[in-house]
């Protein structure tokens, strides 16, 4: 911690993100009004429209406040044409660029449904789960497997007739994300909404392919320590189907990069939508928080998306400083913001658009700004 407090880089980013991330900033200047907030936010500009203007995806300064920072927000990068001249988006600085170089390796999603949030199938909202099925923690590495940039071309004479990406798993990978998985599953109160039981569950395909049967072993030998948890196992296509059917049996879960990524939109439906769903890219000496919806371009500029995924990042935020800087301060926040998300939400959820209501952005930003400095810091 500096002496003004713990410094937050934030990058607005492309199309929603600058709007979501406004809202989550009103709600942490309503958390510091009546408590004195060691915090100070800095913002900085960044992203494929920012390419787009200035053939750059930041300035040189964004990208080392982003080291120096005790945490990093973002809100989402990505916009139609903003592509770089190797063909990667514009803008993948701000995301893979620093889970590379900060070497932010396991990516936490939280899936948790609560009261209030409905869910949608098929275009209609349903209550096929109630909000005491669905609690549970996807940790998914960060930092390799078919992300590495290990991948090429092959165009003779200008024609591509081969493409290759490479799929890269290593023992140091494997050992570090899922020992973050395990002591997740120590650290959290809660075990799975069926039994309670705490458990890990490990995703992979290690009926097939090599990676995987490496990462289940690493699985095995992590496992050994942790003798409280229960191990549990699951192919990653036949996880699709339990995780929607049976949601209740999951605690934390486990998985390589690219499956990580697909199961946990997957989850996302549980809790509502992507419009509800954070993550965190955790690594030892830096962290960056998120919305993982994306910069949404179509609902760019309209006021309308949910900004609920960034109060989640916000509070998940507050939760890792707290922790890490073992600072009660932050701590007390992060509960404080989560009861008036909680209360906010079991009052009549989120209200926005993809909620089926008509809550623009900013006021469901402005409802949960007042729901905080109702709860007591
Ligand atoms: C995510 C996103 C990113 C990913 C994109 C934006 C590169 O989908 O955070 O899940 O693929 O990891
Ligand atoms: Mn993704």
């Amino acid at each position: 911690m500096k002496d003004a407090g713990y410094e937050i880089a934030v990058y607005p980013g492309d199309g929603t993100g600058p709007e979501v991330i406004r809202e989550g900033e009103k709600v942490l200047s309503a958390l510091a009004e009546n408590a004195a907030a060691p915090w100070h936010l800095s913002e900085f500009p960044g992203g494929g429209q920012y390419y787009l203007k200035t053939g750059r995806e930041w300035e040189p300064e964004a990208a080392a406040a982003a080291r120096s920072a005790d945490a990093i927000l973002l809100g989402a990068v990505g916009w139609p044409g903003a592509t770089l001249p190797n063909g990667d988006i514009a803008g993948r600085a701000l995301v893979l660029g620093l889970r590379e170089g900060l070497d932010l390796f396991a990516n936490v999603r939280p899936c948790r449904l609560y009261p209030g949030v409905k869910h949608r199938i098929s275009g209609e909202y349903r209550s096929v789960w109630a909000p005491r099925n669905v609690d549970m923690v996807i940790v998914r590495e960060n930092t390799e497997d078919l992300y590495t940039p290990a991948r090429g071309r092959l165009a003779r004479g200008g024609e591509t007739e081969v493409t290759v990406d490479t799929r890269i798993i290593t023992r140091k990978g494997s050992e570090r994300v899922i020992r973050y998985a395990f002591e997740l599953a120590r650290a959290r109160d809660r075990g799975a909404p069926e039994d309670g039981v705490k458990r890990v569950t490990c995703v992979d395909k290690s009926n097939v392919m090599e990676g995987c049967r490496f990462f289940r072993e690493t699985f095995d030998r992590v496992a050994g320590g942790y003798p409280e948890i229960e191990r549990d196992y699951a192919y990653v296509d036949a996880f699709t189907q339990w995780l929607i059917r049976n949601p209740e049996h999951y605690n934390v879960a486990v998985a390589t990069n690219m499956m990580g990524d697909i199961i946990t939109d997957l989850a996302s439906i549980l809790q509502g939508g992507m419009g509800f769903a954070s993550g965190g890219n955790i690594g030892s000496e830096h962290a960056m928080f998120e919305p993982v919806h994306g910069s949404a371009p179509k609902y760019a500029g309209k006021n309308q998306v949910n900004p609920y995924a960034t109060f989640f990042a916000v509070e998940q935020m507050l939760r890792w400083l707290g922790d890490r800087a073992k600072d009660a301060r932050l701590t007390l926040q992060a509960d404080r913001l989560e009861r008036a998300i909680a209360s906010t939400l079991a009052a009549g959820g989120s209200g926005t658009y993809d909620q089926g209501g008509s809550v623009t952005t900013s006021e469901a930003g402005d409802r949960l700004a007042a729901a905080v400095r109702a709860e007591r810091s």
